[in-house]
């Protein structure tokens, strides 16, 4: 978060362009490569008892012209029982080799019986959709160690008619971003900036950080 002194942003210059256009290709490459360091990110919400719950999630999509990041999910784990109650989430993404970190923060959209997660639903191939046949809800107790995957299914993939039991416990969390913020490590001195989007120029505008 900016400090409440610094949220008057700066017409983005042509510097600040240019590391908003990085962090824009960083995350469409992140999303599309699965050996990217940012396909897989942090994910934070408000846990139920209003702690900070924060998971690794894989970076399904990011499409920038809806200011979205996207996700898949079981809507039987915890988080969404959170989301359902309080939609304000940060993400963060670290580049290790780029020595560069994303912050962002949003709020989540929820896609479960309707036609976003059933067209994604239909893309899934059949082992995906196995994480989704679990018997019973992540995060519930188990007497031992868990695969927590259907006894039928466990050392194969499923039939593409088995994995439709899947369906019901899958779900997509769209996030709608409202601030994001750039950190680059360097020798000579780090880069820090962040963008808010303003709802009244409906456009994103930086400005610099101190790092
Ligand atoms: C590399 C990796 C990728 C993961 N991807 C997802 C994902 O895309 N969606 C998801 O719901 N959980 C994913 N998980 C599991 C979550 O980190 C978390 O354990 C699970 O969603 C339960 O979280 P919750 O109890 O807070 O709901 C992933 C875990 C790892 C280690």
């Amino acid at each position: 978060m900016l400090e409440p002194g610094l949220t008057m942003m700066i017409v983005m210059e042509a510097p600040l362009q240019e590391v908003w256009d990085r962090m824009m290709r960083d995350l469409e490459r992140g999303a599309r490569d699965r050996n990217d360091a940012l396909h897989t990110f942090a994910f934070s919400s408000l846990s139920l008892q209003g702690s900070p719950a924060t998971r690794t999630v894989v970076l399904r999509a990011f499409e920038k012209q809806r200011r979205c990041i996207r996700f898949h999910s079981d809507l039987r784990s915890t988080k969404i029982q959170e989301l359902k109650r309080d939609p304000r989430v940060s993400a963060l993404f670290y580049h290790p080799t780029e020595k560069t970190q994303i912050r962002a923060e949003g709020m989540v959209v929820l896609h479960e019986d309707n036609a976003v997660a059933d067209q994604l639903w239909e893309h899934l191939w059949v082992l995906g959709r196995r994480c989704y046949m679990a018997p019973r809800a992540p995060g519930s107790l188990a007497k031992a160690p868990s695969p927590n995957l259907p006894t039928e299914w466990m050392d194969r993939k499923p039939t593409l008619e088995a994995s439709e039991s899947g369906r019901a416990n899958f779900c997509v969390i769209e996030v709608i971003l409202s601030y994001m913020e750039w950190l680059e490590l360097g020798f000579e001195g780090h880069t820090r900036a962040g963008y808010r989007w303003s709802e009244d120029g409906n456009q994103w505008k930086g400005c610099w950080l101190e790092p």
